[in-house]
């Protein structure tokens, strides 16, 4: 039987960082559902109609070069607008969570789209000055060039673009239990996730 954690949350919120230390935890696979629609966005940067892109997508493209960048994300962000476009990345994912043994998947609409069946649902948050802090100090580690200001502007840009979309917007799902993590250390939110997860398991 398949058992499914499913994590949702604006950028930077935590959920990648909580995703990937449960499934260390629990000895689940993992899915950070963001690198799908930041793949089809550096594809758009580089001349690919968005629809195609996605229908093409294969797993070795989620290990490309620069994913990480602002510029892909924002690609990413309005790439992610296109019903289209997520349609054709749902098999992808439901296929990852649906295999035998546990998965943890984070992303906007994994527990109101994705996996709505999922055992175990987080809404996981920060104030957006928090988040922006965090995701200027990992990309700043990881060699970027970028200013606190710049990235401020897209974290906020993109919770609007994300929220506001007619497909799947970020919203909570209504039974996710919602984790702020703006005051919490990364143990002491792993170990509130840890806690939720055993709750339900
Ligand atoms: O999570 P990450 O910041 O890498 O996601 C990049 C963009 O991809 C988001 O801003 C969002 O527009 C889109 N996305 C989405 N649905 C998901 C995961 C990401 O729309 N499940």
């Amino acid at each position: 039987m398949s058992f499914t954690v499913a994590i949702d949350g604006p950028a930077a919120s935590g959920k990648g960082t909580i995703g990937r230390a449960l499934a260390a935890h629990f000895g689940f696979r993992y899915l950070d559902t963001g690198l799908l629609y930041r793949a089809v966005g550096a594809k758009v940067m580089a001349g690919a109609d968005p629809v195609e892109a996605a229908r093409a997508l294969v797993a070795e493209d989620l290990e490309a070069e620069g994913l990480r960048r602002p510029e892909v994300a924002q690609a990413a962000s309005r790439a992610a607008a296109i019903p289209e476009v997520r349609a054709a990345l749902v098999d992808f994912q439901r296929a990852f969570a649906t295999r035998a043994g546990g998965a943890v998947l984070d992303g906007r609409d994994i527990g109101t789209v994705i996996c709505p069946e999922a055992q175990v649902k987080l809404f996981v948050t920060a104030t957006p000055e928090v988040r922006a802090e965090r995701r200027y100090l990992e990309l700043v580690a990881t060699g970027h060039e970028v200013s606190r200001d710049e990235v401020l502007e897209d974290v906020k840009a993109r919770d609007a673009r994300d929220s506001a979309r007619a497909a799947a917007p970020l919203k909570p799902a209504e039974d996710a239990v919602r984790l702020d993590t703006s005051e919490l250390s990364i143990d002491a939110a792993l170990a509130a996730a840890v806690a939720i997860v055993e709750e339900r398991s």
